[in-house]
């Protein structure tokens, strides 16, 4: 039985949440490989007065189906404050947290990573990432330079205190002497994270072997990405991107499950383009279009709040998220968002200094120069958010879907018409295979 990957195609925020939640019922195990709480799930559950939504930030959207085991991998840092107030949120709310289990090589988000975050963002001024001020980009950078805390670590409080005291002789020299912030006391670090120790300890597994048994006896394992394609730190758009791997390749390294064992992957594309944090982003509408997607789709950020830059569809990106991560599904989530609309724009290709680009531009400066090609497609009126099969869909919202997938060259198995749980077309059974030869 498989292990299928799910990662977004733009840049991020695309509704991973909705397609693990389809795919619920069917999963043993949804295992969260990068990232850290710089991600945020939105889940709704039930509809009208009786809808409960629910805002994840660090825990694995699998959480929620009681027959699933939730996995935080050995690729995720971990800020342990947030993960037991998510957890104490939930429970609060009647779920059932107790299967969840945490890498004991997953790496630790500590006081001082967080502290380095917010003044580094603040150093760099106009030259500002735009993170989400989490500590996640100081965490992975300790884990490169072999500086970094493991949940592993923990445990040991000797060991321990000689990893935090060799990080803080470093980071301290660099707060006070570059940022000119107080230096981290060590006892006060060592004091936070000692003081969960007893509640972590029931948790932590070696998970790439708890996955490889998962595997062998038949499991189904989902491996679940934080953020988005172009937030990827190799393939996105650097410097404007994540500190991790969030692209189908990552699935592998932040887990410990091997790439012969991965059987499909599923990527959630968003029928327009959403952006937070700085960056180049080259359909985005800064006018009342742009107004237009963000009300009607409420994007406004899950962690930060903070309102969700909005632009068309954007197919080069689509095809390159195809390339990148091997798609063999994708799910195109909130197409009700373009109801009501004359004619639908979507982005075919860029004009960089009168050169057409069909492929995403591997010189970033291109990509900040990209204009967006565009073809006009028919809009539709007609409220869709009750449709629940594919040929309930208008015609021109048929022909949206169709396009899209002609141009990014993998079939669109599902279609989320609303932000319900059941608000969902299943246009094809999502059984990975290998192979797949190209659009429907
Ligand atoms: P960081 O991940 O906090 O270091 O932020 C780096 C960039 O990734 C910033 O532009 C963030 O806004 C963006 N980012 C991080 N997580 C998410 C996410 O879950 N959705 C969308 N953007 C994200």
């Amino acid at each position: 039985m498989p292990a299928i990957v799910l990662v977004g195609a733009q840049w991020g925020d695309e509704g991973k949440g909705k397609a693990t939640d389809l795919l619920g019922s069917s999963l043993d195990y949804v295992v969260k490989f990068n990232g850290g709480n710089n991600a945020g799930h939105t889940i709704v559950i039930g509809s009208g007065a009786a809808a409960e939504k629910y805002a994840l930030h660090l825990l694995p959207s699998g959480i929620l189906t009681p027959t699933c085991t939730p996995v935080i991998g050995n690729g995720v840092v971990i800020d342990l404050g947030v993960l037991f107030q998510e957890i104490d949120g939930l429970e609060g709310r009647g779920v059932d947290t107790s299967k969840l289990v945490v890498s004991a090589s997953a790496h630790v988000i500590t006081p001082y990573n967080r502290v380095l975050d917010r003044v580094t963002e603040r150093f760099l001024g106009a030259r500002k990432i735009g993170t989400t001020g989490r500590g996640i980009g100081p965490t992975y950078a300790d884990k490169m330079s072999r500086t970094g805390i493991r949940i592993q670590d923990l445990f040991d409080e000797n060991i321990l205190r000689q990893k935090v005291e060799a990080a803080l002789d470093v980071k301290n020299q660099l707060l006070a002497k570059i940022y000119n912030r107080r230096a981290v006391q060590a006892e006060d670090v060592i004091g936070e994270l000692r003081s969960y120790v007893d509640r972590l300890a029931p948790m932590v597994r070696d998970t790439s072997l708890l996955l490889e048994q998962a595997l062998d006896r038949g499991d189904t394992v989902l491996l679940e990405a934080g953020q988005a394609t172009l937030l990827d730190v190799d393939f996105g758009t650097y410097p404007f991107v994540t500190s991790s791997n969030a692209t189908a390749g990552g699935a592998c390294t932040g887990s410990g499950i091997p790439p012969t064992r991965i059987d499909g992957v599923i990527a959630v594309l968003k029928a327009y383009t959403t952006r937070v944090g700085e960056g180049p982003f080259p359909t985005e509408l800064d006018d009342a279009r742009g107004q237009f997607l963000r009300k009607t789709g409420a994007e406004y950020g899950t962690t930060t709040g903070r309102p969700r830059r909005c632009g068309w569809m954007d197919t080069v990106i689509g095809r390159y998220a195809t390339r990148i991560n091997g798609v063999t599904d994708f799910v195109l989530t909130k197409l009700d968002v373009l109801t009501g609309l004359d004619t639908v724009p979507i982005c075919v290709a860029y004009d960089v200094d009168g050169v057409r680009h069909n492929t995403m531009p591997v010189n970033q400066s291109d990509f900040h120069h990209a204009v967006p090609v565009y073809e006009e497609l028919p809009g539709w009126w007609e409220d869709i958010s009750s449709c629940r099969s594919y040929d309930e869909l208008p015609e021109n919202a048929r022909r949206y879907v169709e396009r899209v997938e002609w141009l990014v060259g993998a079939r669109v198995s599902a279609i989320g018409v609303g932000p319900g749980r059941d608000a969902i077309i299943e246009r094809h059974e999502m059984r990975p295979a290998r192979g797949f030869a190209g659009p429907a």
